[in-house]
């Protein structure tokens, strides 16, 4: 039979193509667990305003009770025909308790406090076992970093050689990105953990219902101080949507690097067969999808978030069905990154980093340059002679294809009379990264620091 939760002022039924396009509950069945508590919350707030009696209270949650059980096991599912997942269990709760009483659980609550309420509960639910992937991703990047704690490797700006760094300082950097994502997670719930049930359909309850304690018992520490707000704001959804969006983007930085480091002219690392992908046609194939994934799916939500934001510009207070489109873009974010973070941190954790041929490229494309102006800075030359003269040292060894450590003496000092032999202390790739050894910097007991840093706060989570 249908339920349906507004029929009192209508003649008949919606038409078939009104409740095809009405329908939710094929996205919002997922929430039907979070509605179940809601309504044993709302069940005991009715009894506590004196709307229902003691056996009553006991009869209706011994039936959602049941209910559950059904949900969990697929004894109950929706159907089309129920519009979302609110009325599919109201109608699982009238099969199993009558009309009488299971009609009673209507009162004072509307499906629009409802929903706003259960996608909070859902996704601050979600935001946790997130954060749990990205602890797991930070883990495997700070155990390669501490596998190759004194690995050398061309760092780069505009993808050119700029410097020498670590590996271990280079790979960190991404999970100090990913820290912050982290922190955006735990941060937004601060926001999230307000509850709009008891808001109403957008105006309040005449009922005496008690918000606060609906509140508590969902887990929220507040209720919502304005009805109206409480039922029609989605920012939470939207600042949630740019937070998976921001993990999405700060994961596909490490994806383009590990696609890049993977090819033959970089052959920095090698992943595991478990973690990458053939091709049907090329046998000798050996391809990064995984990586690919990611950095395809970045996209996919930044969309997301873009789609929803489109959805909530301009529209009015309070409750608009356009609301109903919030939730898709915001699952499908949740699932995209529940599915994507394991296959990354699987990826991560099992490559196999090339050391040596990281190191071999470390000085490669006059990486020391700087080295030596910086060295000259500290014979008292002023900066501006110092970068002319590393500079006319860079110009004199590529017309003669040669590398800086390479020039003589002579040849030293007849590109700049500063330039004494001494200048070779800073021509390795160890004095270089020794000799950054301000906080942050590529020195290897700055690296290590923030390595033991980072482990105890990811270890902290
Ligand atoms: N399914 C709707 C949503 O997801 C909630 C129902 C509110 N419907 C209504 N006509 N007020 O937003």
């Amino acid at each position: 039979p249908t339920l349906r939760l507004w029929g009192g002022r209508f003649s008949g039924g919606p038409s078939e193509a009104l409740a095809a396009l009405s329908a939710s509950v094929h996205f919002d069945w997922r929430l039907a667990r979070y509605d179940l508590a809601g309504s044993r919350a709302h069940a005991r707030v009715l009894h506590r305003a004196g709307l229902l009696g003691d056996e009553d209270l006991a009869a209706m949650l011994a039936g959602i009770d049941a209910l559950e059980v059904d949900v969990v096991s697929g004894a109950f599912v929706a159907t089309v025909a129920d519009e979302d997942c609110h009325t599919a269990l109201e109608r699982g709760l009238v099969e199993r308790l009558g009309a009488e009483l299971g009609g009673r659980l209507r009162a004072g609550r509307s499906r629009n406090d409802q929903i706003a309420t259960l996608f909070r509960m859902y996704l601050r639910d979600h935001a946790k076992q997130i954060a749990t992937l990205i602890a797991d991703l930070q883990q495997a990047l700070i155990d390669q970093a501490a596998a190759h704690l004194d690995v050398a490797m061309p760092g780069r700006t505009h993808l050119q050689h700029a410097q020498p760094v670590l590996f271990a300082h280079h790979i960190l950097a991404h999970a100090q990105a990913l820290s912050r994502d982290a922190e955006r997670l735990r941060d937004w719930d601060k926001r999230a953990d307000v509850s709009p049930y008891g808001s109403g359909a957008l105006a309040g309850s005449s009922l005496g219902l008690d918000p606060e304690a609906v509140a508590a018992d969902l887990g929220f520490s507040a209720s919502a101080a304005n009805s109206i707000d409480g039922t029609a704001a989605r920012d939470f959804a939207a600042e949630f949507a740019f937070v998976t969006a921001m993990i999405g983007v700060d994961v596909s930085r490490i994806a383009e690097e590990i696609i890049l480091w993977t090819t033959k002219e970089f052959s920095f690392v090698t992943l595991d067969d478990a973690y990458a992908t053939g091709s049907s046609i090329m046998p000798q194939k050996k391809n990064p999808d995984i990586a690919e994934l990611a950095r395809g799916k970045s996209g996919r939500m930044i969309g997301n978030l873009s789609g929803l934001l489109a959805t909530l510009k301009a529209l009015p207070l309070a409750y608009n069905r356009d609301l109903q489109e919030d939730k898709e873009p915001v699952f499908d974010s949740v699932d995209t990154l529940e599915v994507l973070l394991p296959a990354f941190t699987g990826m991560i954790a099992t490559m196999t980093v090339h050391g040596d041929r990281m190191a071999a490229l470390a000085p490669a494309g006059f990486s020391l340059a700087t080295d030596v102006a910086e060295w000259l800075v500290r014979q008292g030359v002023p900066f501006r002679v110092a970068h002319e003269v590393a500079g006319a040292s860079v110009r004199y060894c590529e017309e003669r294809d040669i590398t800086l450590e390479q020039l003589t003496d002579a040849q030293l000092a007849e590109i700049s009379p500063f330039l004494a032999p001494d200048v070779r202390t800073v021509l390795t790739v160890e004095g270089s990264l020794a000799s950054r050894d301000g906080r942050g910097g590529t020195a290897p007991k700055r690296v290590a620091e923030q390595l033991d840093a980072l482990a105890a706060d990811v270890a902290a989570q």
